[in-house]
């Protein structure tokens, strides 16, 4: 696809379909050492013998299209070694339940097959009769598994993973799970025992640095020659770099570029960058839910952003702490722990934040609540309500 007719005027991107979500770049900057990782946990597919994996990361740290370009790759494996291998992607956020996903993977074979009626063992029946027809060694890639092991799909893991329990070398299906956090010990012991635990694939934040290499090189592939200031990729890389998503960094990369080309420019000036961050920090749909939201309920969301920082998540504890502090910064009285935790369990209610009881990590022995965020970027989440309130950002 060269080029957008509407556009070709204008000569700045040369390939739109290279700036999609959906392009998977044949090299991936800065996860050569994750796909190395994954060519040697399934090297054993090549012989016939499942495996599993999990990929572990936050949002935009390149899971989804590393877990693509590995598929492609050893898929070309299998070619030249004469051994027939697929793969199949499903995001658990468009399939939330282990009939959905069953499926999905049974559609593969037979597509039109009816949504419903078929009980799982039926499902597996017929996914098994297909792979072995075909002589198919499937990856299934499970994307945002947290997703549906949340609704407690322990089954659908145990029945995968143990899908040719039995030592089949002409037909096998192996797993990898995607998740923005560590999600194994929320398998039951059976489903556990059969998902093997080392094979942990992490995936870092991008550094400013990193995040700029990435954008150069979907630059190099999807712009025509010096049509970006090199300032800008320095812009886009720190913005993107307060949460090391790269994903932002290919938003901004993307809606700097179309606003350059609405304005009829040259090329992508960092005023672009500085409109299309503003657009995309404040227009999400998240935008649209959070401008609704009341102040108190706002006071407490921002304190669980600063609070999670850059790690995983964060305690009640901790959260409160940093309640208190924002609501002195705001000049306002910070609620009594009732409240608090009444605003706490809306903001769970209306999907912004996950909580879980855990045994203190401090050692007291005591349980603690544990609240994450996972479905939205907390750098952004936080920028916005910091920007509102008229606090240092
Ligand atoms: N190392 C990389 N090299 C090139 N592009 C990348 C890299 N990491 C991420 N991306 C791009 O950034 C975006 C987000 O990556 P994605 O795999 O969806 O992240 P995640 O699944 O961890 O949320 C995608 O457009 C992807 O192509
Ligand atoms: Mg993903």
């Amino acid at each position: 696809m060269a080029g957008n007719p509407k556009y070709q005027g204008e000569k700045i991107i040369k390939d739109y379909g290279k700036l999609s979500f959906d392009y998977v770049p044949e090299v991936l900057v800065h996860r050569e050492a994750q796909l190395q990782r994954l060519q040697t946990i399934f090297k054993p597919v090549l012989h016939g013998v499942r495996r599993t994996a999990l990929l572990l990361g936050s949002v935009g740290t390149g899971k989804t299209v590393t877990a693509k370009r590995f598929c492609q790759n050893i898929t070309s494996e299998g070619t030249l070694a004469g051994i027939n291998i697929t793969s199949l992607l499903i995001n658990c956020r468009e399939k939330r339940s282990e009939h959905a996903v069953l499926h999905a993977i049974n559609s593969f074979f037979n597509p039109g097959c009816p949504d419903r009626g078929l009980a799982p063992e039926e499902f597996l029946r017929s996914i098994r009769r297909s792979l072995e027809e075909r002589k198919l060694h499937m990856i299934i890639v499970l994307d945002e598994a947290d997703e549906i092991l949340r609704r407690g799909a322990d089954d659908l893991i145990y029945v995968l993973t143990r899908f040719n329990e039995e030592f089949c070398q002409d037909y096998s299906l192996s797993l990898i799970l995607i998740s923005q956090r560590y999600l194994l010990d929320q398998l039951d012991k059976s489903a556990l025992s059969t998902f093997c635990k080392a094979n942990i694939v992490s995936f870092e934040r991008y550094d400013a640095a990193e995040l700029r290499d990435i954008v150069l090189s979907r630059i190099d592939l999807a712009f025509y020659p010096g049509t970006v200031e090199e300032e800008c990729i320095d812009l886009i890389a720190e913005s993107s770099a307060d949460w090391g998503d790269a994903r932002f960094a290919m938003e901004l990369l993307e809606t700097s570029a179309l606003i350059a080309e609405e304005r009829r420019l040259s090329g992508v000036t960092p005023e672009c960058v500085r409109e299309a961050k503003n657009m995309t920090c404040s227009d999400g749909s998240y935008e649209t839910k959070l401008s609704k939201m009341d102040y108190n309920h706002k006071l407490v969301l921002l304190s669980i952003c600063r609070s999670i920082g850059r790690s995983a998540y964060t305690t009640s504890i901790a959260t409160e702490n940093a309640y208190k502090i924002a609501s002195e910064e705001c000049k306002t009285a910070a609620k009594g722990t009732t409240t608090f935790w009444k605003y706490l369990k809306d903001l769970a209610k209306d999907g912004w934040i996950e909580q879980k009881v855990i045994t203190d990590p401090n050692g007291s022995g005591g349980r603690t609540t544990c609240i994450y965020i996972s479905d939205f970027p907390i750098g952004e989440l936080r920028y916005i309500i910091e920007k509102e309130f008229n606090l240092t950002i």
